[in-house]
């Protein structure tokens, strides 16, 4: 693993030389740390952390603000990976002006490299204008989980033959417009390999098979932080939701039977300080 920063044109060179590359959805420093350490070459701060770390249902009521504040965290921990920012449901459908300004608030404000949209063809104005702005733009397509309410649910998308033929058209809008590269999200793998043979940009698999030139997962569905669901497309690496749990069990169990704090946790008061104290405090009247 080389040291440089890994930026769209190396995902571009990485596509063009037939070399994977890795992204994982983080959203702390800890975590991106670890990832970026681990070799992880892109840093998403997805909108999954509305679910994953703030507790909501879904991912509609992140705001700008609350993004923002996780990318300066994950952009502290990446001086390699490419730091992608996830831009929060009508942070960028309103207006374009409005979509530009945005965008650029996660790069000025919160040191992303880039920013990712999620939206088929009907997005590629409003992409192509970011882009004009001299942003990188990252496309989502497939299941857009902002939009889950249109797309009756979190389900698997391009599954019919007009499905199938809206991915590949969305696809090429998309890249025509500017995008530096294609995430596809729980797609059928014959239908992302047909679109990654289609496009010049590197394509990202989010549950899209094995033809993308990147795979990518969501860190707590890595980690087993996230219990409510695990989607097919993802891997339990670790469990470190039960690990934490447990720790915390030992920790009240030590509490109530008096095991912590021990001798080592106390701070020591020299024992001459402690003589004088209880003398005085033998001659006050109280
Ligand atoms: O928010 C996220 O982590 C994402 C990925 C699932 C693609 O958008």
């Amino acid at each position: 693993m080389n040291n440089k920063k890994f930026t769209p044109l190396s995902a571009q060179r990485c596509r063009d030389e037939g070399r994977k590359f890795t992204m994982m959805s983080v959203y702390d420093y800890p975590t991106a740390k670890a990832a970026e350490s681990a070799g992880i070459d892109a840093l998403l701060v997805g909108d999954s952390l509305a679910m994953t770390v703030l507790g909501h249902a879904d991912t509609i009521s992140l705001t700008l603000d609350e993004m923002i504040h996780h990318v300066k965290a994950v952009a502290r921990a990446a001086d390699r990976a490419m730091v992608v920012a996830d831009m929060p449901f009508l942070s960028y459908q309103v207006s374009i002006p409005d979509a530009i300004s945005n965008a650029g608030r996660c790069l000025k404000e919160g040191r992303a490299d880039a920013v990712k949209l999620e939206g088929g063809k009907q997005n590629a104005p409003t992409l192509g204008a970011i882009h004009d702005a001299g942003i990188p733009v990252m496309a989502h397509i497939g299941l857009t989980p902002q939009s889950a309410g249109q797309l009756g649910g979190m389900k698997v998308q391009g599954k019919s033959l007009e499905g199938a033929r809206a991915l590949i058209e969305d696809a090429l809008a998309l890249e025509n417009a500017g995008a530096f590269a294609v995430l596809m999200e729980c797609v059928p793998a014959e239908v992302a390999a047909l679109v990654h043979q289609r496009l010049r940009v590197p394509t990202i698999s989010y549950g899209a098979g094995p033809a993308c030139d990147a795979q990518g997962l969501v860190a707590a569905d890595v980690l087993g932080l996230f219990d409510l669901f695990l989607p097919k497309f993802s891997k339990r690496y670790a469990n470190i939701g039960e690990q934490i749990r447990q720790a915390f069990q030992a920790y009240r169990d030590e509490v109530m039977s008096g095991a912590f704090p021990g001798r080592e946790h106390q701070y020591a008061l020299p024992e001459e300080v402690a003589h004088a104290l209880a003398a005085e405090l033998d001659k006050s009247p109280d």
